[in-house]
């Protein structure tokens, strides 16, 4: 259909096209100097000042997530506890290893994790927490250190979403969890097409991680062709482990350099727009997106609206009429009880999981994305208005 309004569409200028082709015209196409780049210069942004973290790139959030849990010993015979109310890779990574992803119900509130839930699933088996900052809403995260703490839990954040987000005033990413992973797929906040970074202040994590992201070898490339002052020949290195490949290319971190320039004011448009739809769809039979607490910064990745008992239309119905309309929307998510490889893996039902259950039929998400212009958000505003007063 011609003006059909796109779900999501990443907002990629000149600055990041000339990047792209200096790399290409340098010959340096993989991992290499854009690629550190682009790693001090996401540490420095999430750090604010603390020069601790370690940011390490990789190929996407989901290898971050696999490589973070390897490097926290996460074996077969571990439990981790993670949400149904997410992406697939989420729970994914823990297989990978093994090990077993045990599923909880979320906080309607929020859409996050419930922390109360969390520590009922802890069993002698539980080694691990994933909370993951749905839509870019931060985590309540106080109540999740504190368990993480008392159980003797390691926690990994799924900040896919949640670029740049803040809870109480510090971004996500520079908290006291052991590893935070963001992602850089095309849709979300902060594009490279395919991307992902694991941010850090364990120093042992940091190691593992950049050793077993390039097949477990102890001197990457660029080291190795940069670096003659090891007094190693160039050639020369040794594989430690059985690794992966998961190393970023300068081509992604090219993008990502000038994006991360940008990614405050994505969120302030973000922000703006998602203040619009909230008061245009004030007086509707819908629920807005639960916001961040006062002063702190939700990524608003999704603009997620849940509909009213009441509405007579369905979910699907929605969707079918807003597509109609020429407007592209999504669901977020299809929760993991619902698919079959969890549910019968894991016997899973959806009475286990009433509020994920409820959220996920009552839910849409609107586009919100920068390269939208007002009259596309007044054309959505328009359409969810005009099929629910019907
Ligand atoms: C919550 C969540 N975690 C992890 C991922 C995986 O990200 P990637 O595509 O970078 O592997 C996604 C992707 O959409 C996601 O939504």
């Amino acid at each position: 259909m011609e003006n059909f309004l796109p779900f999501a569409l990443p907002d990629i200028g000149e600055e990041e096209i000339a990047e792209v082709a200096d790399s290409m015209r340098s010959g340096w196409l993989t991992t290499g100097p854009k690629t550190r780049a682009f790693e001090s210069a996401f540490a420095e942004f999430i750090g604010e000042g603390d020069n601790s973290l370690v940011a390490l790139a990789v190929n996407s959030a989901t290898a971050g997530l696999h490589l973070a849990l390897e490097a926290l010993g996460i074996a077969s015979g571990d439990e981790v506890i993670a949400t149904t109310y997410t992406f697939t890779a989420t729970a994914e990574v823990v297989r990978y290893l093994g090990a077993d992803p045990v599923l909880v119900d979320i906080d309607p509130r929020t859409l996050n994790t419930d922390p109360a839930r969390i520590e009922q699933a802890i069993t002698p088996r539980t080694k691990a927490i994933i909370p993951v900052h749905f839509g870019g809403l931060a985590s309540e995260m106080e109540p999740i250190i504190a368990l993480a703490r008392r159980h003797n839990l390691k926690i990994i954040e799924d900040a896919a979403h949640a670029l740049p987000a803040t809870r109480r005033g510090r971004m996500i990413g520079s908290l006291e969890s052991d590893a935070t992973v963001f992602s850089f797929y095309a849709t979300k906040t902060l594009a490279t097409g395919e991307g992902g970074m694991i941010v850090t202040r364990d120093k042992q994590i940091a190691d593992r991680c950049r050793v077993m992201r390039l097949h477990g070898i102890s001197r990457d490339v660029f080291d190795r062709y940069t670096s003659p002052s090891t007094g190693k020949p160039v050639w020369q290195y040794e594989v430690v482990a059985p690794g992966y490949k998961y190393n970023m290319t300068d081509l992604a971190a090219s993008i990502g350099l000038h994006q991360l320039k940008k990614v405050r004011a994505f969120q302030a448009k973000r922000a703006e727009m998602a203040a619009r739809y909230d008061a245009a769809f004030a007086g509707l039979p819908l629920m807005p997106p639960p916001q961040a607490p006062a002063g702190d910064l939700h990524a608003w990745h999704l603009y997620v609206i849940r509909l009213d008992d009441s509405v007579r239309i369905g979910r699907d119905e929605l969707i079918n009429q807003l597509s109609a309309r020429g407007i592209g929307c999504s669901v977020h998510f299809i929760p993991l009880h619902l698919h079959p490889y969890w549910r019968d893996t894991y016997k899973l039902h959806p009475t286990q999981f009433p509020n994920a259950q409820q959220a996920y039929e009552r839910s849409v998400s609107l586009p919100i994305y920068t390269r939208m212009t007002s009259a596309d958000q007044t054309h959505v505003i328009e359409a969810v208005s005009d099929v629910l007063s019907i």
